[in-house]
């Protein structure tokens, strides 16, 4: 019977299946590629087949011809869900894409269980949408109907971190007071909950759930700021036109610098902007850096490179962010945990204030907090941490499964649902 039920969490950067399996959650092993993938798909120009997760990711990295799309839960409840997008020689709506990686999710649970999975819990940030009702029910309305067409047909919703702290209550031997906190790729969530042992299988637990609060600032928002403080100055951001005191025009390096954006660069016109400001720049060498990424299509190689340095430094105290071509290094930067800091602080000042709002207004001070229970693949940043630690000093901090709490979590509520 449970085996027809599952959770599924559609992340901004990846995503997993969960299902309940001898009284416990599991999570799939999703193509042979791990619990945790990509949310990507590539479309290649030859042939029909579409690749998913890690797989998407390695065809456009290699070169393979198509189009590669990802953070398409950011798409969700925007005017964009109302556009089409060229793949292949054809218009297609992003809902179609997204309903196709929904397919390929469930292809995945109906190799892997005995019996199709009808009933699914999904996760659902507490804002699809900042400060917009209307766009943001839509929003989950629209997850809503995909799903459905992927082969779903009962579908409920569960926050993304009342999901995780599901999945941490499951632990707990006594009742907490705990503030989660799940920073992903595209939004922060944070919940405040009593948590206990003895409420754990009850369905409804409105009562237990004191607030909840949610922004839109994530790990690819970090990388956006990463690479303008430190790396796109080495491509001639920020430096003067010659003869005047005037900076080169920003709007290409803010391009280069977020994920979604990149593709604008290899549009036709942008080649006669690159050629102005080459001969504008007062050192052309950095914008011959910048001409060379553009015209070789490796805008995404450097946003990879910039996300792989800002995870290294959440080991190390500093590192080197490098972009090489067949013929020579287009960059190589050194960047330090500073760096990074000074890069963030603006986001993370305004992730610790909706904290701050969403306890006062529980009538709760950062004093009542037993424990801060961190989820979410950016809940790793040294220095994010360091401002709740300092906000709640007298709190135990948790480090909980980045990539799979939330994840779990929805598929226990799954089970309770629907069982
Ligand atoms: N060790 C690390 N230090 C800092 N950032 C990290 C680390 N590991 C992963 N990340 C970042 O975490 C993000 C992905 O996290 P996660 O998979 O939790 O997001 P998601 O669930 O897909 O997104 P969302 O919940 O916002 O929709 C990426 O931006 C990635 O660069
Ligand atoms: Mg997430």
């Amino acid at each position: 019977m449970l085996n027809r039920i599952a959770g599924i969490d559609f992340g901004t950067s990846n995503s997993s299946v969960g299902i309940f399996c001898n009284g416990k959650p599991d999570l799939l092993d999703i193509n042979g590629e791990g619990t945790a993938v990509p949310s990507a798909i590539f479309y290649p120009d030859e042939g029909v087949e579409a690749a998913f997760g890690k797989r998407a990711v390695s065809q456009y990295t290699q070169g393979v011809e198509g189009r590669l799309l990802r953070s398409l839960k950011s798409v969700l409840g925007t005017s964009l869900m109302l556009e089409k997008t060229q793949v292949r020689n054809r218009r297609v709506a992003f809902s179609d894409i997204i309903e196709d990686y929904f397919i390929f999710l469930n292809t995945q649970l109906a190799q892997q269980t005995n019996q199709p999975v009808d009933s699914v819990v999904l996760g659902r940030p507490v804002h699809f949408v900042d400060n917009d009702q209307k766009r943001d029910a839509q929003a989950q309305e629209q997850l809503a109907v995909i799903a459905r067409n992927a082969g779903f047909e009962h579908i409920e919703f569960q926050l993304e971190p009342i999901a995780a702290a599901l999945h941490y209550e499951s632990t707990l031997a006594k009742e907490e007071l705990v503030v989660i906190v799940d920073i992903g790729g595209g939004t922060a969530d944070f919940s405040v909950l009593r948590l206990s042992p003895e409420q754990h299988a009850k369905a409804d637990r409105k009562d237990d759930i004191l607030t909840t609060m949610g922004i839109h600032i994530g790990g690819t928002d970090f990388d956006r700021l990463l690479s303008l403080h430190s790396v796109m100055p080495s491509l001639g951001y920020g430096s003067l036109v010659q003869g005047t005191t005037r900076a080169l025009p920003g709007s290409l390096y803010f391009d280069l610098a977020t994920w979604h954006k990149i593709p604008l660069l290899y549009q036709r016109q942008v080649q006669a902007k690159v050629q102005q400001m080459l001969l504008d720049a007062q050192q052309r060498r950095p914008v011959q850096a910048l001409k060379t990424i553009i015209d070789e299509r490796l805008g995404h190689s450097l946003a990879r490179a910039v996300e792989l340095g800002k995870i290294k430094l959440s080991e190390h105290t500093e590192t080197d962010i490098q972009l090489l071509n067949d013929e020579q290094m287009l960059i190589d930067v050194a960047v330090t945990r500073t760096d990074m800091q000074l890069a963030i602080e603006n986001d993370v000042e305004k992730l610790r204030a909706c904290v701050a709002q969403g306890l006062s207004e529980a009538l709760l001070s950062p004093a009542d907090v037993v424990n801060v229970f961190y989820t979410g693949g950016s809940s790793g940043v040294p220095y994010l941490r360091s401002v709740f630690e300092q906000m709640m000093p007298q709190a135990r901090h948790t480090q909980g499964d980045a990539f799979g709490s939330v994840c779990l979590g929805l598929t226990i509520d799954a089970a309770r649902r629907f069982a």
